[in-house]
């Protein structure tokens, strides 16, 4: 059954599945020998960073951030650790999981940070990319879709934190998010 504020569904589970099954091939096969820091950003990544880790086939270890982004005040595209790493990842190679690449603007900002707390190698996995919003330039190395520019939720994905455990993407009929 699909949730009744899901106007039409993008991206089912069966598809997700498949695909992040591909992207850990790639990981694994990327990395070779090495043992990565899997980096999930709270909250959106859990569920994908969940499925994606079961298909990278070597010693990682995982890890997760939380950052959110200043509001006006502050120069673009800085951000505000909620919750840092537990572990040092000094001379690591890096693998930041995330939800989706939308301005680009948390991630830049992340990345940069992992390579300030030294970092030898920093690169992301999203499950979703919305190019067409794009303000910096920034790419995944692990892309899972390419999505339009409509407002989706599910796997992760919220709306005022609502939405995070459907089991696809959906894109959100338009009375639920205009009052
Ligand atoms: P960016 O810094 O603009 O790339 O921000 C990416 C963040 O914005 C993601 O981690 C999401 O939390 C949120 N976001 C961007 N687009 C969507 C969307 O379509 N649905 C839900 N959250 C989104
Ligand atoms: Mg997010």
């Amino acid at each position: 059954m699909i949730h009744k504020d899901i106007g039409k569904v993008l991206i089912t589970e069966e598809e997700i599945i498949a695909r992040t099954k591909e992207m850990g091939k790639m990981i694994t096969d990327d990395y070779a020998e090495e043992e990565p820091v899997v980096v999930g950003l709270l909250k959106g990544s859990v569920p994908f960073m969940a499925e994606l880790i079961k298909q990278i086939r070597l010693d990682i270890e995982i890890d997760f951030m939380d950052v959110s982004s200043y509001v006006g005040t502050e120069s673009e595209g800085d951000v505000r650790i909620v919750k840092d790493l537990d572990r040092s990842i000094v001379g690591r190679k890096v693998l930041i999981v995330e939800d989706i690449i939308d301005t680009g603007k948390t991630l830049t900002s992340v990345k940069e940070l992992m390579y300030k707390k030294g970092a030898s190698d920093v690169r992301i996995a999203t499950l979703l990319d919305k190019p067409s919003r794009r303000k910096v330039q920034i790419e995944g190395e692990y892309v899972g879709f390419e999505v339009p520019n409509e407002f989706v939720v599910g796997y992760g994905l919220d709306f005022n934190q609502k939405y995070r455990n459907l089991p696809y993407i959906g894109v959100l009929k338009e009375e639920c998010y205009k009052e």
